[in-house]
C-alpha cells in the first residue's frame, strides 16, 4: 500500500475518451457539495460523464459519513455490492473518500482490499492524481489536511440546477463533546470572501437564484474585506445578497453561540435571506447541554431565538436534536420536550446518540436502557411531525412564493419548487410551453393541499 502527501497536484489534462464515474453519497450537506466538485475535477482531467448505475462505470466513488455508527457501517455494505463489479472488471477504479475514510485511512484496504482509492474531505482534490497512482497497481491513501490548499485546485463549479450549495468553510472547532466531525475534517478554515463571492457570483451566472452558504461552524466564518477590516457571515450574506440574479441565501449549520448581533440584523433588513433557520439546540437540559460542551443554556438559546424571531416575524426554526445522550435522565428528556413545545420547531433531525470512536462522550458510562431511549427519541419524533404537520396545515390558502426547481417527481405535466420554510411544494402547469420558462425563476402558488413529506398548489 502507498500513501501519498503532496502538496501541489500536477493537474493531468482532459483525456479525450471520457471516464464514466459513478458517485454514491452518504451524509450531509457538506458531502453533497463535495460530491459536486470530485465530479467538476473529473470533467476537467478526464472527460467524465456521470452514470446513474455503478454497473456501467469505470471509475466508482463512495464518499462517506461517520457522524454515527449505522452510517459508517453502511460503507463497507456498499462496498460489499460493488465488490462483484470489480472482480468482474479490474481495471475498474473503486475510490473512498469522506469522513470514514479520513477517520479509518488505510484500514479500509484491510477490509476491502479491492479498493484502489482512499481520500480525505481535505484532499478531494487530488483524486486525479491519486487515480493515476492507483494505475500501477496497489492502493493509494491520502487522508492528509493540506489546509485550504483544496479550493485553489478546484475547478470553478458547474451548477446542475437554480439552487446550489457554496462551502465557505471547513471543519469544525467547536469540539462538542459527542462529535467526530472536528477529528475526520480538522480545525476551522475559513475560505477567503473573494473566492466565496467571485464562486457566488459564477453560480449566479450559471442562473443559479437560491445559495446555500455552507460550513459546520457556518456564522463562524471570518473573512478580510479588500481594506483589511474583518468581515463576517452576515457581511459576507449581504454582499452575495447584491449579486444580480441571487434572489434567496440560506445559510447552514449555525451554531447558536457564534449568533451575533449582525446575523441577527441580517433578517431585519436582507429579504433575499430566506426566512427559515436551522439552529440546532440538541437537547433543552441545561446539564446534558453542559456536558455536550455546546456553550450556552437553554434560555440563552430562547432568547436568541425570541432576537431572531423580532428581527424576522413568522420565521421557521429547525434543529438538530439528540436523544439519550450518556446519563440523560427522564427529567432531562422532559426539559427537550418542553424546549420543542416552546419554540414550536418545524421539521427538525432528531437521533439516538451514537458513541464516535476518539470523542469524549465515546467513554461515558450510561445506566439508560436502550429501549428506554429508543422510546424517548420516538416521542420526540411525534411530537416534531405533529408541529410540522400543523404548519404545513396553516398554509392552506396561503399564496406562497417558492422556486421553481423542475419537474415534479410524480409527473412530468407538474412542476416543483421549495417555498421559503424549505418545503416541496408541486403544482400543475397550466400550459406545456411554459415549462423552460417557470423552471429556475421565482412564482407565486395557492397552496391547495397539505401532505406528510409536500404540498400542492395551484399557480396565483
Ligand atoms: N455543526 C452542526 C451543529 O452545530 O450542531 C451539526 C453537525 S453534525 C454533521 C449534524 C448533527 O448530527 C448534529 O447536529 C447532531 O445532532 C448529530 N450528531 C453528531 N454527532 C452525533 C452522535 N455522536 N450521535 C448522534 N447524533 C450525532
Ligand atoms: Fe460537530 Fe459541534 Fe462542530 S456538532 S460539527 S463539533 S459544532
Amino acid at each position: 500500500m502507498q500513501s501519498l502527501n503532496t502538496t501541489a497536484p500536477s493537474r493531468p489534462t482532459a483525456s479525450p475518451s471520457p471516464a464514466r464515474v459513478h458517485i454514491k453519497t452518504h451524509g450531509c450537506q457538506m458531502n453533497e457539495y463535495d460530491s459536486a466538485r470530485m465530479l467538476d475535477l473529473l470533467r476537467e482531467t478526464r472527460n467524465a460523464e456521470l452514470v446513474d448505475s455503478p454497473e456501467q462505470a469505470d471509475i466508482l466513488v463512495l464518499n462517506t459519513c461517520s457522524i454515527r455508527e449505522k452510517a459508517q457501517e453502511k460503507i463497507f455494505h456498499q462496498l460489499g455490492r460493488w465488490r462483484p463489479l470489480k472482480a468482474a472488471r479490474p481495471e475498474m477504479k473503486i475510490a473512498v473518500g469522506g469522513c470514514v475514510a479520513s477517520q479509518e485511512g488505510a484500514a479500509i484496504c484491510q477490509r476491502a482490499p479491492f479498493v484502489d482509492v482512499v481520500f480525505g474531505p481535505q484532499t478531494l482534490h487530488k483524486l486525479p492524481e491519486l487515480l493515476d497512482a492507483a494505475e500501477n497497481g496497489g492502493a493509494i491513501v491520502d487522508v492528509s489536511f493540506p489546509e485550504i490548499e483544496k479550493f485553489d485546485h478546484l475547478p470553478q463549479p458547474t451548477a446542475s440546477s437554480c439552487q446550489a450549495w457554496l462551502t465557505v468553510m471547513e471543519g469544525c472547532s467547536k469540539y462538542c463533546s459527542f462529535c467526530v466531525v472536528p477529528y475526520t475534517r480538522g480545525a476551522e478554515v475559513n475560505r477567503p470572501f473573494d473566492d466565496v463571492l467571485a464562486e457566488a457570483a459564477h453560480l449566479a451566472g450559471q442562473g443559479v437564484r437560491e445559495i446555500n452558504l455552507l460550513g459546520q461552524n457556518v456564522n463562524a466564518w471570518r473573512g478580510l474585506s479588500h481594506a483589511g477590516e474583518s468581515i463576517d457571515l452576515a457581511m459576507l450574506i449581504r454582499y452575495v445578497a447584491s449579486i444580480d440574479g441571487i434572489e434567496r441565501i440560506r445559510f447552514t449549520t449555525s451554531h447558536p453561540s457564534e449568533f451575533n448581533d449582525n446575523l441577527v440584523a441580517v433578517y431585519r433588513d436582507t429579504p433575499e435571506l430566506a426566512g427559515h433557520l436551522h439552529l440546532p439546540v440538541q437537547s433543552g437540559s441545561d446539564r446534558v447541554l453542559a456536558a455536550m460542551q455546546r456553550g450556552y443554556t437553554a434560555l440563552e438559546y430562547k432568547s436568541l431565538v425570541r432576537r431572531i424571531v423580532a428581527a424576522r416575524p413568522g420565521i421557521s426554526l429547525s434543529s438538530d436534536f439528540i436523544v439519550g445522550y450518556p446519563g440523560e435522565t427522564q427529567s432531562d428528556f422532559e426539559d427537550t420536550m418542553n424546549l420543542v413545545m416552546e419554540i414550536g420547531f418545524d421539521t427538525s433531525f432528531s437521533f439516538l446518540f451514537s458513541p464516535r470512536p476518539g470523542t469524549p462522550a465515546a467513554q461515558l458510562r450510561d445506566p439508560t436502557p436502550e429501549r428506554e431511549k429508543k422510546h424517548r427519541l420516538a416521542i420526540l419524533q411525534a411530537q416534531l411531525t405533529s408541529q410540522a404537520r400543523a404548519i404545513s396545515e396553516s398554509m392552506l390558502g396561503s399564496q406562497c412564493r417558492i422556486l421553481v426547481t423542475g419537474e415534479s417527481r410524480k409527473s412530468s405535466s407538474d412542476l416543483q419548487g421549495r417555498s421559503e420554510n424549505n418545503r416541496v411544494v408541486n403544482f400543475p402547469l397550466d400550459s406545456p410551453s411554459r415549462k423552460d420558462e417557470l423552471i429556475g425563476s421565482f412564482v407565486t402558488v395557492e397552496i391547495t393541499d397539505a401532505l406528510p413529506n409536500s404540498l400542492l398548489g395551484r399557480l396565483a
